[in-house]
């Protein structure tokens, strides 16, 4: 297993004073401790360094964006950005992989625990890991074969996953290293704090024409909603499919490593926004049919345990249980709900909204205790990547996922947050 070999933020006068100016009323409302707090920020990028105690609660008691150093990859240094909200809602992201590295939420009792799966430290994200909390592209999700036109033009993309191309290749958008500027509450839209994500995608990058810039950022309010914006232009037309591969459990995951008595996520009742879903061949491509989840172990549009049916799946086909696009009802571009999770044991919920097309529904499948996978075994989390379908390049009924120049890419998925208190007759209070 991994240890905790997390790099310190610089010295601990620094963070003192920074900690006392907090107390004493100078962080305002605002999203840095102090201006000298900021200029002494672990990166030196504007966002303050993250104080020793609220590394660990996360609890800053207003809108923050504070960061600390999180290692290094080949000589860079990696920087890890805490948002947090007055609620005490925390959000941890890298700038390496654009990677969520911890989501921590309140339950029942008021009780903060993350609910998102990772690693303790930046080595095990550095391995080939199951795409923890991840940005993926440059096209999400598989290609059959690794192969696509556009045009007369025939592009071959690597075969990672075979017999296919899955999540954008050897080297995908979750192994390089973003831009990243954080966003303090004066800098975004209304009341919330964030950090904003670049990166360039050279022309031929991992087989895929044009040079694509991309921008995705995450954004929390005191609303406790963690919003994703992702945008992306391109000099020669492309194919683009991005997406969020966070594993969530809402029971809490330990984040130092501990997997023992850790339950699986097969108890949380879950709600899909989709009639349809996309049945998959043996080698999980799309056979291209939309197929109505009417009467069958696919159908979530009302709440059933993600437990409740899989043992159908499992003895079928699909070996390991969920890994099917959902057809989400309502139209493309248009910011609508995908999904609503309830973990009744702890209260904890979790509601999805996006404007893409589709939603990956990933019970874990693959997760099997070994340290590339933190630990983690099957069913211990699940995914609900909000993208266009599977293997849409090559599939003329889906939508599309070309992009032109002078066009621009853009997404919004919104995570929200909340506890259903018992017997609140299922109302869901976003609190916490
Ligand atoms: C996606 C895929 C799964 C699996 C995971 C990563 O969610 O749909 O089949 O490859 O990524 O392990």
């Amino acid at each position: 297993m991994n240890s905790f070999h997390r790099q310190r933020t610089p010295a601990a006068g620094v963070l003192l004073a920074a900690a006392w100016l907090c107390a004493a009323g100078g962080c305002g409302d605002g999203s840095t401790a102090s201006p000298e707090a900021a200029a002494n920020g672990a990166a030196g990028n504007g966002a303050a360094p993250v104080q020793p105690n609220e590394r660990d609660t996360g609890r800053t008691g207003m809108l923050a964006v504070q960061s600390e150093p999180f290692g290094e990859v080949d000589g860079q240094p990696i920087t890890q950005y805490l948002l947090s909200n007055k609620n005490g809602l925390a959000v941890s992201i890298i700038d390496y992989g654009a990677i969520v590295t911890s989501v921590v939420t309140s339950d029942k009792d008021g009780r903060r625990e993350n609910i998102t799966l990772g690693f303790a430290d930046l080595e095990g994200y550095l391995g080939k890991d199951p795409y923890f909390g991840a940005i993926c592209g440059r096209y999400a999700n598989r290609i059959a074969r690794g192969k696509f036109s556009i045009g007369d033009e025939q592009y071959e993309l690597a075969i990672n996953n075979e017999p296919n191309h899955l999540h954008g290749g050897t080297k995908g958008f979750n192994e390089v290293v973003w831009q990243a500027r954080p966003l303090s509450n004066e800098m975004t839209e209304g009341e919330a704090v964030g950090v904003e994500l670049k990166y360039h995608s050279p022309d031929g990058e991992e087989g895929y024409p044009g040079a694509l810039d991309v921008t995705v950022t995450y954004t929390l309010d005191n609303d406790d909603r963690l919003r994703i914006d992702y945008e992306a232009v391109t000099d020669k037309p492309t194919v683009l499919n991005l997406t969020n591969h966070c594993y969530w459990n809402l029971a809490g995951v330990p984040p130092d490593g501990r997997r023992e008595g850790l339950p699986t996520m097969l108890d949380h009742e879950l709600m899909l926004n989709a009639d349809h879903y996309l049945p998959v061949d043996e080698t999980l491509i799309p056979t291209g049919e939309l197929k109505p989840v009417a009467g069958t172990p696919f159908d979530f549009t009302e709440p059933h345990k993600i437990g409740e049916r899989i043992g159908v799946l499992k003895a079928g086909v699909e070996n390991g249980g969920y890994d099917h696009c959902y057809a989400l009802n309502g139209q493309p571009g248009e910011l609508k709900l995908a999904a609503r999770v309830v973990h009744p044991e702890s209260g904890r919920t979790m509601q999805v909204q996006t404007t893409e097309p589709g939603v990956q529904f990933y019970t874990g499948n693959f997760l099997d205790g070994s340290e590339a996978n933190g630990g983690f075994e099957q069913h211990q989390g699940f995914c609900l990547e909000c993208q266009h379908y599977p293997n849409s390049p090559n599939e003329k009924r889906f939508p599309e996922t070309l992009l032109k120049p002078g066009e621009v890419y853009r997404q919004t998925t919104i995570h929200q947050f909340g506890v259903q208190l018992p017997g609140a007759g299922g109302a869901v209070k976003v609190s916490n």
